[in-house]
């Protein structure tokens, strides 16, 4: 039986009642159909693909039709699950204007089921706009990789009182825009406690502790693909990295020794053929 796909008033109830949401992000079509078959409530198209599947340094680099490309396999490998898509930097600074037909692709290219982009206070306008097209927004607050430039690199954010004001003000105002869901990401737990008790839409954390509705993971950390860095807050399930790398090296080993193809792997001719073929080859003056 098909699995049953959980639409954003699931997601409200599921907070109601205490229940955790399971997020993970994905990028292709194998990926996203072991997501669809683990059960996983929602995936996150994320512009991380610059560095889990281009090897960029960071997602400054990812545009438009990158993100489409991958919604759209995601989308073709879980059909029955929530899929947002990750508007990328330069995808709606710009305007009001900009922002709602670039959130629209999503939906009208890769028929995603909502879109998040990054920032609080600054994005307001942009939020607003979205909401106001009719499209699920999902809110991303505390440490936002896209101005991490401004942040001073990739750091965790809310560290001190001040801090964590910011970025409690911040959530709130994603809230009071009208996003529907939130993601806060490298905050300390204590803060995002506070903001989960604050809000009343569906608080989401990655690297944010416990307390709140549901957790994201990048899948590529997770299942121990990406190689370049670990966060604190990444927890390896896996390590595909060195379950791919020993079936490559076996596969070479094999290729040197004539071990690999066996005729196991082999076609083989109808029979009675193999003879006709020699006889046939001969027949036309051929040297065997
Ligand atoms: O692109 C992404 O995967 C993200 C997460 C880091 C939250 O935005």
């Amino acid at each position: 039986m098909a699995k049953k796909k959980l639409m954003l008033n699931d997601f409200y109830l599921m907070k109601k009642e205490s229940r955790k949401i399971t997020w993970l992000t994905s990028y292709d079509f194998p990926t996203a159909q072991f997501a669809e078959a683990a059960g996983l409530d929602m995936l996150l198209v994320g512009d991380s693909l610059g560095m889990c599947v281009y090897g960029y340094p960071g997602t400054v680099p990812v545009t438009m039709d990158q993100c489409i490309m991958h919604c759209e396999a995601v989308r073709r490998g879980a059909p029955n699950t929530f899929v947002i898509g990750d508007m990328p930097f330069l995808s709606y600074q710009t305007c009001n204007e900009k922002a709602v037909e670039n959130a629209g692709r999503f939906l009208k290219e890769a028929n995603v089921d909502a879109i998040k982009l990054e920032g609080g206070v600054r994005v307001v306008p942009r939020i607003k706009a979205i909401v106001e097209a009719g499209i699920v927004v999902v809110g991303h607050v505390g440490l936002t990789p896209q101005s991490s430039g401004a942040l001073g690199g990739h750091k965790a954010q809310g560290r001190t009182a001040e801090a964590a004001k910011l970025v409690v003000e911040d959530a709130l105002a994603v809230q009071d825009a009208g996003a529907h869901l939130i993601l806060v990401e490298a905050v300390p737990p204590e803060v995002t406690r506070y903001i989960h008790r604050a809000l009343t839409i569906p608080v989401l954390s990655i690297g944010a502790g416990p307390h709140c509705d549901g957790q994201l993971l990048i899948v590529s950390d997770m299942i121990g693909q990406f190689q370049a860095f670990t966060a604190k807050f990444v927890k390896k399930y896996s390590n595909v990295a060195e379950i791919i790398i020993k079936a490559m090296s076996e596969y070479c080993g094999e290729v040197r020794s004539g071990v690999f193809p066996s005729y196991e792997h082999c076609y083989r001719m109808i029979e009675g053929e193999e003879q006709r073929f020699l006889e046939l080859m001969q027949s036309e003056g051929a040297k065997l």
